[in-house]
């Protein structure tokens, strides 16, 4: 089986009560997540820009986690970015509280038959686990190309009583994160509008 090769993807350790930090050598820095990295280039553009800080992927698919996680080590990021091969709904209840500052969720759901409902991430339960593992005065970061998706991680997140918007509404025009997800520079240079939605974890 072609999957068997990437048999040895980088996991999360086993334990129920995961600290981030664990992972990671970035002394006292910030630690951030991004859900579904994909081919990844959002996580080495932050780590190439962002020394101070940490960040973790979460990505199901054992073959991109294998080749980022890898492609973050080669480029000498690999004590402060790593890529996990984790279905993101079960690895996140194994994060400790309050341990991640900014969490990213860049163009998720690519499902659209009624069957593949179930595969869906952003659910009220995963909004529910980022409220608890994104600590206090942190923030949660969701963007699509797909603008009935927008509604619905809107009304998701406002569901949830430990995020608020970050200005007075949850769309932004743009983010200051220095850095782009494929998925974000494929729709930019489609000329595809993409939707922002920043919120601050209360
Ligand atoms: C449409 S792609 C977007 C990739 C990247 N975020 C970007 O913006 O270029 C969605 C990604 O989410 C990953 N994904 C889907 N469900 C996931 C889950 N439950 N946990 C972790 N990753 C997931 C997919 O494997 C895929 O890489």
């Amino acid at each position: 089986m072609r999957n068997d090769v990437y048999a040895h993807a980088p996991r999360l350790p086993e334990s129920e009560a995961i600290d981030p930090r664990s992972l990671l050598r970035v002394g006292e820095g910030p630690i951030d997540l991004e859900i579904g990295p994909g081919r990844g280039w959002f996580l080495v553009e932050r780590a190439e820009a962002l020394p101070e800080r940490g960040i973790i992927g979460l990505e199901v698919r054992r073959k991109w986690a294998t080749i980022v996680d890898e492609r973050l080590r080669k480029r000498g990021y690999g004590e402060r970015a790593r890529c996990f091969a984790e279905d993101a709904r079960s690895a996140l209840p194994r994060l400790r509280s309050s341990s991640i500052a900014l969490a990213f969720v860049h163009f998720p759901d690519p499902w659209w038959k009624k069957r593949h409902a179930k595969r869906l991430v952003v659910t009220d339960a995963l909004v529910a686990e980022l409220a608890r593992v994104i600590a206090p005065g942190g923030e949660l970061f969701i963007q699509t190309d797909v603008e009935h998706r927008a509604d619905a991680y809107e009304a998701t997140v406002a569901r949830a009583p430990a995020f608020v918007p970050w200005e007075t509404r949850a769309r932004v025009g743009d983010h200051p994160y220095v850095a782009r997800s494929p998925r974000e520079r494929r729709a930019i240079a489609d000329g595809l509008p993409v939707q922002r939605l920043r919120y601050r974890r209360l």
